[in-house]
Parts: C-alpha cells; sequence; structure tokens
C-alpha cells in the first residue's frame, strides 16, 4: 500500500519519478506526488487521483532538477485529497517526506509538536513524522541523519521513508521497518523503490532494506556516490549487493487493453516456470530443493499450518486438501490476519507454510515472525524475489510468476497452486505414502497443464459471450466440493473485486444451511462440477437450484452431459488430475470476471479502494 521512488544521481529526475509511480501506482491510486529540488528550494506538486492526473498538473511547472522523492497512495489516515497526499513538507519547508506505512502512536507526538509550536496541514501519520524529525534536528541542533535516527527510534509502527533536505541537497535518506524499500546503484546515482520495477530498466544491481535500517544515499561536491547504512542502534551495516533478475517487457501490457487480461494469458507459460527443474518428465518425478535440503523437518512435523490472505488463502486451501490427501500430514489453513492475534498453538516441530504473491503482505508477515518466533519451521511460497516475506523465511519456493501488476490476483494463484501440488507431492513420495505409478500419473499431468490451459484460452470469446446477460446481475453465488470447494471462494472473489458485484462462494452441500434462500430466478449461480468423486452429489446440488429457478453457469469437463442439461450455460474444460483441476477451472472464472467488469466499465487493473499489495493492518 502506497508506492515510494526516489532518486539522486545526474539524470533528470522527473521523467525517472513519473516513469517509476506509473509502475509502482498498483500499490495505490487515491493521490500522487512528487517532490523535486531546483533553485535552493523543495518543490512539491500534489495532486488527488491517478499519476496521470499528476502529471497534467505539473505540466506547466518548473520540474528541472536531478533529486527528487515520489509518491502514489493508498489513503489510511485521511481522506484522498490534496491535502493528505505526499509528500509532506515539514513547517518551514526545510525537509519532504514521503511514506509507505502506518506510525501508529502519530496522535501522541502530534500534541506533543503541536505544544511545541508546530502547525499541521494534513490528517496524515506522516506528516507528524517529517515534523517530528524536523523538529529534533533544529531543537537538538543534530544532523538530518542524527535526527532520522532519533525520530524513528520513538515511532511505533510500519515505515519505508525517504526524506529530502533543503539544507542538504545532495543527498536523500530512506530508512524501512515492516514496509518494503530497494535501493538500486546505478552508476554515479542511486534510486529507491518499493519494489524494484523503478529500478530495473537503470541497474540491476540492489541492495533491500532490512527492518531498521538507515541509508544515506548522497552525491560529493565532484558527483562520487556514496551509501552509507546504519541500523537503530548505529552500527554500520555492509550491504549486501544482488542482482536483479527482472524482464522489462514484464512490466508493460504488451498490446493488451489490461494488465489483468495479460497475466491470464500468461499462465501457460507461468506455469511451465513454475513447475521448470521441479519435475523431471524422464523420471516423472518431482523434486523441490527447498523440501529436499529440509526434509527432516518436514517429515517430522506434526502438522502444517499454511496462512496467507485473499487469494493466497484459498491456495493454502487447496494446498490442505492435496497435502492431507497424498502425504497425509494434517493441514490446518489459517487466515493470516487471524492467526497473529488470537494467540494460537505453535509446536517447535510444525511447519508454517506463509504463501503470498507479493512477499510483503503484513498480516502474513507478522504470522511468520510469530510462527519463528514459536520455534516453527517457516517455508515462504512467495512471488516477489527478496521480498519481505522471503527473506524472513527458514527456507521456500518462488512462483516464478513474473511480475503480477493486475490488483486481482490470476497468474499468481495458478503458480501458488502448482507449487503447492509439487509440495505435496514431495512430501507424499518422501513418506513412501503415494505408488511409483500414481506420482508418475500426476506428473504427467502436470506437464500437460499449460497446453490445456491455452485451450481454455481459446473460448475467452465464448465466455465474454455467456456473461453478457449477467453484467448487471447484483449477486451471483458460486458453488463447489472438494477441490472445488476453495475455487469458488476464489472465482467469488474475482468478480466482487473487480466488478463490485455480490458474490459469495459457498461449498455446495452448504447451501441447504441458509444460502439457498437467496436464489431465485435473478440469481446466477456458478458451479463448478468437475470433480468426479462426489459427481452425483453436485448434480444433485444443481437440481436444488433449478427446482428453484436460479439460472447455472457450469464449469464441466469435456464430454460431461448430465450437469450441461441441467445448466444454463456451460463452460467446457479439459480434463485432469483431480489435484491439479483447480488450475485449469479457474481460468473460466478468471476471465468471466475479467469480461463483466470490463463491461460494467469498472477499471479492472485498479479497482476502487484496493492495492495491490497491503502492506499496513
Ligand atoms: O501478496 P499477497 O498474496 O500476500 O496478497 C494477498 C491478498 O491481498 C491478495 O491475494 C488479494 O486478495 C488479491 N487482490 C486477490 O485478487
Amino acid at each position: 500500500m502506497c508506492g515510494i521512488v526516489a532518486y539522486i544521481g545526474k539524470q533528470p529526475v522527473f521523467p525517472i519519478l513519473m516513469k517509476g509511480l506509473h509502475r509502482l501506482e498498483y500499490r495505490g491510486y487515491d493521490s500522487a506526488g512528487i517532490c523535486i529540488y531546483n533553485h535552493n528550494r523543495l518543490n512539491i506538486y500534489k495532486k488527488r487521483g491517478k499519476v496521470s492526473d499528476l502529471e497534467e498538473f505539473v505540466k506547466d511547472k518548473d520540474v528541472s532538477g536531478t533529486v527528487g522523492i515520489a509518491h502514489t497512495r493508498w489513503a489510511t489516515h485521511g481522506e484522498p485529497n490534496q491535502h493528505n497526499a505526499h509528500p509532506h513538507y515539514s513547517q518551514f519547508e526545510d525537509l519532504a517526506l514521503i511514506h509507505n506505512g502506518i506510525i501508529e502512536n502519530y496522535q501522541t507526538l502530534k500534541k506533543e509538536l503541536i505544544k511545541q509550536g508546530r502547525t499541521f496541514y494534513s490528517e496524515t501519520d506522516t506528516e507528524v513524522l517529517v515534523q517530528l524529525i524536523d523538529y529534533i534536528r533544529v531543537s537538538s541542533r543534530i544532523s538530518l541523519t542524527e535526527a532520522v535516527h532519533q525520530a524513528l527510534s520513538q515511532v511505533v509502527g510500519a515505515y519505508a521513508v525517504a526524506v529530502m533536505s533543503k539544507e542538504s541537497p545532495r543527498s536523500i535518506i530512506v530508512a524501512r521497518k515492516g514496509s518494503p524499500l530497494v535501493i538500486g546503484i546505478g552508476k554515479d546515482e542511486f534510486f529507491a523503490a518499493s519494489d524494484a520495477s523503478p529500478i530495473v530498466e537503470y541497474t540491476n544491481e540492489v541492495v533491500y532494506l532490512e527492518d531498521e535500517e538507515i541509508a544515506v544515499l548522497s552525491l560529493s561536491a565532484k558527483g562520487k556516490p556514496k551509501m552509507e547504512i546504519t541500523n537503530l542502534k548505529n552500527v554500520k551495516k555492509v550491504p549486501l549487493i544482488q542482482k536483479l533478475e527482472m524482464n522489462l517487457s514484464s512490466l508493460e501490457k504488451n498490446g493488451y487493453p489490461h494488465f489483468m487480461l495479460k497475466e491470464i494469458y500468461e499462465q501457460p507459460q507461468t506455469i511451465r516456470d513454475s513447475l521448470s527443474g521441479r519435475i523431471n518428465m524422464e523420471l516423472n518425478t518431482v523434486a523441490l530443493s527447498g523440501v529436499i535440503d529440509h526434509k527432516e523437518k518436514f517429515l517430522k512435523a506434526r502438522r502444517i499450518i499454511i496462512v496467507g490472505c485473499g487469494t493466497s488463502w484459498h491456495a493454502g486451501l487447496v494446498g490442505e486438501y492435496a497435502i492431507e490427501e497424498l502425504a497425509r500430514i494434517p493441514v490446518e489453513v489459517e487466515y493470516a490476519s487471524e492467526f497473529r492475534y488470537r494467540n494460537p498453538i505453535i509446536y517447535p516441530d510444525d511447519v508454517v507454510i506463509a504463501v503470498s504473491q507479493s512477499g510483503e503482505t503484513a498480516d502474513t508477515l507478522a504470522a511468520v515472525k510469530i510462527a519463528k518466533k514459536n520455534g516453527a519451521f517457516v517455508y515462504g511460497i512467495c512471488n516477489v524475489v527478496g521480498s519481505s516475506i522471503a527473506r524472513a523465511s527458514d527456507s521456500g519456493s518462488y512462483m516464478h510468476a513474473g511480475p503480477e501488476i493486475g490488483v486481482a490476483s490470476t497468474k499468481a494463484f495458478t503458480a501458488q497452486v502448482s507449487v503447492l501440488m509439487l509440495l505435496a507431492l514431495a512430501l507424499a513420495k518422501e513418506k513412501k505414502m503415494i505408488k511409483k505409478s500414481s506420482l508418475e500419473q500426476i506428473v504427467r499431468a502436470m506437464y500437460e497443464l499449460p497446453e490445456k490451459i491455452e485451450q481454455v484460452l481459446k473460448k475467452d470469446p465464448q465466455i465474454a459471450d455467456v456473461v453478457k446477460i449477467f453484467t448487471y446481475s447484483r449477486n451471483f453465488l458460486y458453488l463447489g466440493r472438494g477441490y472445488n470447494y476453495p475455487l469458488a471462494l476464489e472465482g467469488a472473489l474475482k468478480l466482487k473485486e473487480i466488478s463490485y458485484i455480490h458474490a459469495e462462494g459457498y461449498p455446495a452441500a452448504e447451501m441447504k444451511h441458509g444460502p439457498i434462500a437467496l436464489i431465485d430466478a435473478e440469481m446466477p449461480v456458478v458451479v463448478i462440477a468437475t470433480n468426479r468423486g462426489n459427481y452425483e452429489k453436485i448434480v444433485s446440488n444443481i437440481q436444488e437450484v433449478k427446482a428453484r429457478k436460479g439460472r447455472i453457469i457450469s464449469i464441466v469437463n469435456e464430454g460431461d452431459t448430465e450437469v450441461k442439461a441441467l445448466s444454463d450455460f456451460s463452460i467446457e474444460i479439459p480434463r485432469t488430475e483431480a489435484i491439479l483441476s483447480t488450475i485449469i477451472a479457474c481460468i473460466p472464472l478468471q476471465l468471466m470476471a475479467y469480461h463483466i467488469a470490463v463491461q460494467k466499465g469498472c477499471n479492472v487493473d485498479q479497482p476502487r479502494n484496493l492495492a495491490k499489495s497491503v502492506t499496513v493492518e
């Protein structure tokens, strides 16, 4: 939530900041702002709305300069207006600051600062931080760096910040705790951003700042760059420079009208990438290095707890079904936000699997920390390389889905499920719970997944057509059994988050315990009926809906006749192994949600009120 970007060097800063803001806009789009140093002052321009609104606003402004910071906001404290937009000045415009995170004790600090004569112009916690730094700097007559240290030692909460000063325009100070921050090291220049996307086209050398670290990025009078990192206790840190592996074209729409559609269409390739090197076609087996290296931990596990939020939690549920079915290890799946606050019982011989696309979700990160504190072994399944959860985990597997920019998670879900299925198979194999022939059969089916997804994608025009008449429906119900139950939840989440249509996912049999009361001729019911094990049961559930005049849209296996005959509309998908079925069956659900939202004129990539990474509680 909120994206920050900063630059100090010799290039014109404005285009670098604007391009960076566009790349980070998925993190929040309530307002955007920049601060550029020129003509001996810090010039802040900010605007409510999107980055493009800011671009329009600054058209006639002097944005020359080579040092600056910029911010795109997802509002937490204070409504999304111009006053509350970042950057924020200190009292006399000597400092400017951008912030991603939440300062929890800002009210107490604000009261104290008001007593000391400070005036506030916004309702934000961020303005309190910049005023605090400035107050400490002026009242104690210390350097800006020391003031930043002292101020950050007083704040409670999460932050990634960048601070500029009128007095020292040849340096920018950045710091983080709980919110992500990556520094790019170029030739005679530094970049800093919430993720690597604003940096990747300039340099592939990066440093991921650790919690409670502060970096001073400066240029000498002769233009020599210098980076000094210390922690809050003033201990010097040696930066660990890492190579960035990110493809620039993965950050563009490449001809698609929306990132979401592009990401849906990328799934044949992302599935290939997430399986690559982990399944062996010749031996028909799986090998997940994270599991092999920590085999003992997994084999001795009393149970596995999977934590995640939103779509990642849904993937975790699919993982639970597969791990219990194949490896016979008890699994619990928890919302990270509940897990972290409900005083859970965690045993040292538990394995906690944290699932997160961004690797930055605040609740999931906190759950990881609690699990580690209690001695559990933590395995991270993340997409963003070098992200906080990936780094905080004891071991893990990356999803290799490439950058996901659309706020609605699509390719990350199928990659998460793929990795969890590999994990289930690897554990079953290590525990000798699976017959060689069954393992081989599933591995072969995994190889076929990309091609089968391609076949479903060819049905896109048909899917767009089917959902046309439901564009203005006010409610949707999604039903599934077994592996298709988490998928029903995921289908409903996709629809509600991008089209603003109320949708609920249910295990099909639960319908009789309440939701059936909602069914009438106006209610579209999406039924995922690809299971073979409980096919007859789902047929009965469909009949119950039909008897109440509900309208059925079914996702069925090719060649299905019974469910098709009962449905108003059906979408056929290729058959696969039960544990892999969600990876194929979710494609029509993603496309349905996409087309309904587009037909309604919604902004599918940046739905209202949402942000891609939820880095605050
Ligand atoms: O980055 P994470 O996977 O940890 O994010 C978790 C959720 O915020 C995310 O899946 C969210 O629910 C998506 N918008 C769903 O499409």
